[in-house]
């Protein structure tokens, strides 16, 4: 071999240990320094939500008396919601849902809440359960009805226009509600 070659092989060998100290740099931070590369982060996520599926779930069937407010069937009623009424009424009950863009009248903005059936909460179980005549307000009475008590809730807890319940008469009806 010439001497030129051996320059050439020295500058590439060199160029070469350059490059392997530039890798294994780039590892040893990647691996220790940056705090984004966990090779166990995908695995903890999957984990956790494992564990928040096996979480129990509220069950709305354990409410004796889900006419009654409470926070937690408010809360159980927002799920109930974006099941069966976001999609015309929004995710926020403001009635702006896509499938609603069409109707006429369109949905209720429920948080304004200008009831032409009440706002009371006899009232809101009603129209849940038989609808609202003359609109594309359907009836949800295959939904059961601690779900709809739940809706009935949530809804009270978003409008500005939160009727006052006759206390008394809520008490019979509740019970005998279907
Ligand atoms: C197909 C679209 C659609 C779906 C689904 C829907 N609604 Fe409605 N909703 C309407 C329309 C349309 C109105 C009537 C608006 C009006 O009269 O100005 C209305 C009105 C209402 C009202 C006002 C009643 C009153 O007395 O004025 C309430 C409360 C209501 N909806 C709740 C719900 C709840 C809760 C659900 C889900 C269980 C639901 N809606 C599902 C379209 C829908």
């Amino acid at each position: 071999m010439s001497d030129n070659s051996q320059d050439y092989n020295r500058g590439g060998f060199i160029a070469f240990i350059f490059t392997m100290v530039f890798v294994v740099s780039f590892f040893i931070y990647l691996i220790f320094i940056h705090p984004g590369v966990d090779l166990g982060e995908n695995v903890k996520s999957v984990e956790s939500a494992m564990a928040k599926s096996n979480e129990p779930k509220f069950d709305i069937t354990k409410e004796k008396e889900p006419w009654v407010e409470n926070a937690n069937v408010a809360a159980y009623g927002a799920t109930v919601f974006q099941t069966n009424c976001s999609m015309c009424h929004g995710e926020k009950g403001l009635g702006d849902g896509a499938a609603g863009a069409a109707l006429n009248p369109k949905p209720r903005n429920l948080v304004e809440g200008q009831w032409k059936n009440g706002g009371d909460s006899i009232s809101l179980f009603n129209t849940l359960s038989n609808g609202l005549a003359g609109t594309s307000m359907p009836g949800f009475a295959q939904v059961k009805k601690e779900d709809r008590w739940a809706l009935v809730q949530f809804i009270r807890s978003i409008t500005n226009n939160k009727t006052q319940d006759d206390v008394a008469k809520l008490k019979t009806f509740g019970p005998e509600s279907k």
